[in-house]
């Protein structure tokens, strides 16, 4: 499983990294960034979640 940023819809809310810190990281500037683009299976619930709750929708898993 992938794990893909939409740079363009990320604006920073950071839930991602809040449920997932072992896969997203927020940069200096304050946006997400995948710190493991091929999702480790023991985090794809947690990923899917972050997907899910991430306001903008601007994570893609497939
Ligand atoms: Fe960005 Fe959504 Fe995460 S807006 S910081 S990808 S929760």
């Amino acid at each position: 499983m992938k794990a893909v940023i939409d740079t363009d819809r990320c604006r920073g809310h950071g839930i991602c990294w809040s449920i997932c810190p072992e896969v997203f990281d927020l940069t200096d500037d304050g946006y997400a960034e995948v710190l493991t683009p091929e999702v480790p299976t023991a985090y794809e619930a947690q990923v899917r979640e972050a997907a899910d709750s991430c306001p903008e929708h601007a994570i893609t898993v497939n």
